[in-house]
């Protein structure tokens, strides 16, 4: 930058602590030397000593991986705004597809028309502080994804790997740059293999299916065709040939069982910041 700059003009750059260039420096010519403009020089120094010495803590990128009911969802997104970070559930992705797969009455069986229909998909996350909300081909389908036929056809379309395979760089698009808090079954193990922090969260089958129809109110026989649900899904994830739901060797393996959802929390977030100093 070869122009002059006022104090005034640099006022609004060391006010907001943001960007400024060292070359700039050079250039600092104040015009009124009174007493404000001391004291906002002072100011400037300081932020400007901060910014030189202490950059920007890097982004992680926190992979969290384990069974339904086992608590992922409540903990990634507490975490990720504990953090600042984007919660990413890569689940709803699947579900979003599978809801298309639904619509254009295509067998859940068929790979090579499942790859097609999600080439040819537009699928969308967006985080908000009640979880994602998801756009299929710019329609807004949080709430449909959710619903049981969409839960069980998702647990059908992700067993196969081509699926799988354009799912996962899809994932990594969206997680590359850090600062997020991306959870689902395989984020650890094939999604990001480097991530900074792995977490595999698992709990008792029985009190995963318990928390499950707790969060959903349910109770009689629609509880007990969600257990079944739970359990049939559990099963096709873990028995799956392209990744099974498994723990990656270098997973921090927290069993949630006996723990309150605060102490899991604490648990994760120590871990969090002690990968932060590193
Ligand atoms: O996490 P959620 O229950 O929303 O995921 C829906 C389904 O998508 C799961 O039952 C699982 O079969 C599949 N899934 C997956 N890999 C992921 C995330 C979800 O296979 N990373």
């Amino acid at each position: 930058m070869g122009k002059r700059m006022n104090l005034e003009a640099l006022v609004p750059a060391f006010a907001k602590g943001g960007d400024f260039l060292v070359s700039e420096r050079a250039h600092f010519r104040p015009v009124r030397p009174d007493a404000w403009a001391h004291a906002q020089m002072k100011a400037f120094a300081y932020n400007f000593l901060r910014l030189m010495t202490d950059p920007t803590p890097r982004k992680l990128i926190i992979a969290i991986d384990g069974p339904a009911g086992a608590g992922k969802s409540t903990i990634a997104s507490r975490l990720a705004r504990k953090l600042g970070y984007v919660n990413l559930e890569s689940g709803a992705m699947y579900r979003a597809l599978a809801l298309k797969a639904i619509k254009s009455d295509l067998s859940f069986d068929d790979e090579a028309a499942l790859f097609k229909l999600a080439h040819d998909s537009h699928i969308e996350l967006v985080p908000s502080i009640g979880g994602n909300h998801v756009l299929l081909d710019g329609c807004d389908v949080s709430v449909r994804i959710r619903e049981r036929d969409v839960t069980e056809a998702a647990s059908r379309v992700s067993v196969h790997p081509r699926v799988r395979e354009w799912m996962v760089a899809r994932q990594r698009e969206l997680g590359v740059n850090g600062g997020v808090v991306m959870e689902g079954r395989d984020i650890g193990t094939k999604v990001f293999p480097d991530a900074d922090l792995k977490i595999f969260l698992d709990a008792d089958p029985v009190v995963r299916e318990q928390r499950r129809m707790e969060q959903q109110k349910i109770k009689g026989e629609v509880a007990a065709n969600l257990a079944a649900d739970l359990r049939e899904r559990d099963r096709r994830d873990r028995t799956r040939a392209a990744s099974p739901l498994m723990a990656a060797e270098d997973a921090v393996v927290i069993d949630s069982t006996k723990m309150s959802e605060d102490e899991v929390l604490a648990q994760v977030e120590e871990l969090a910041v002690s990968r932060l100093k590193k």
